[in-house]
């Protein structure tokens, strides 16, 4: 098939709109930028208004779709009463729920308030996406559910506890509502990324040379585009799949575990 019939069954599969949420850098920008270029137009989801408009507007120049910027926490309990606002007059055939609170460092470092908002925006945020955007997809009988997991995942992640814990919570919750969502006509493909060069990746000042090789958020979001409706998990780039298949399958989980504490000490903030 060529691009622009692929695009165009794309577009009638998952548009004419699309919901990114934790959209104003990083993996989230790039979903934008991706969807857009597929030819959908974008609600674009993140806290900072000013990073959102500015892409929202580059957006429409380039693509010549449209865009709605919403300046947003997802911490919050109102969000899903601003999503449905801002959100109810538009046919939305895709959520992707990609922003996430990391915290790197000792658990008993972190406040506790820090934690549990991990959970708010990391958990209770893509349950609520996904029963919220899940359910009008229902009534229209075809759609689309991204979550963003990571390799932490798939084992005990030491000084990322709350989050790695949060990943988990994704993969396990995508796996579940993927199996029940297809026979409604919505797929949900849940990526376990692995190290991916973002804002919120060179905050945490990783090692140069760092294995494995750090992966560009864009290839990461085409090789979830091409997953969705094809299968529900995905570990994006062969070295994250061999890794993965490696802590999974060949090494004992505490083993795995250890591994992963080694990795992580070290970095800005253990
Ligand atoms: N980068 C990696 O190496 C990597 C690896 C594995 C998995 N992942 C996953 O990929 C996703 C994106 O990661 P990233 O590295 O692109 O992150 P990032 O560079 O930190 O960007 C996160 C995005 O989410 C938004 N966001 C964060 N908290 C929010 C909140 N409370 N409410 C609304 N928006 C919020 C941020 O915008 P505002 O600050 O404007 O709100 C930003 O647009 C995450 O789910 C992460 O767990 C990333």
């Amino acid at each position: 098939m060529r691009r622009a019939e692929r695009n165009a069954s794309f577009s009638l599969r998952y548009g004419p709109w699309a919901v990114v949420l934790g959209a104003s850098a990083g993996l989230g920008a790039a979903y934008a930028r991706e969807l857009a270029a597929r030819g959908l137009s974008i609600v674009l989801v993140a806290r900072r208004a000013e990073p959102l408009s500015a892409l929202a507007a580059e957006i429409r120049a380039k693509f010549g779709v449209e865009t709605r910027a919403v300046a947003l926490d997802l911490g919050s309990p109102e969000v899903l009463a601003a999503l449905e606002r801002e959100t109810r007059n538009l046919d939305v055939g895709l959520a992707v729920y990609n922003a996430a609170s990391v915290d790197i460092g000792p658990f008993l470092d972190g406040s506790l308030s820090d934690h549990l908002r991990a959970i708010d925006v990391n958990c209770r945020g893509p349950v609520a996406v996904a029963h919220h955007f899940g359910g009008r997809m229902r009534e229209r009988g075809r759609g689309g559910i991204v979550l963003m997991s990571s390799l932490t995942a798939f084992g005990g992640s030491p000084y990322l506890a709350t989050y790695g814990a949060s990943k988990a919570f994704n993969l396990i919750f995508a796996e579940g509502i993927g199996y029940e969502l297809r026979r409604l006509g919505i797929d949900v493909t849940v990526c376990c990324a692995g190290a991916t060069r973002t804002p919120g990746y060179e905050a945490s000042a990783p090692p140069k040379g760092a294995f494995p090789p750090v992966m560009e958020p864009e290839a990461v979001v085409r090789s979830v585009l091409r997953a969705l409706g094809r299968r529900t998990v995905l570990v994006p780039g062969g070295v994250n799949r061999a890794l993965s298949a490696l802590m999974r399958r060949l090494l004992p989980r505490a083993a795995a575990v250890e591994i992963m504490g080694g990795a992580v000490r070290g970095l800005e903030g253990t």
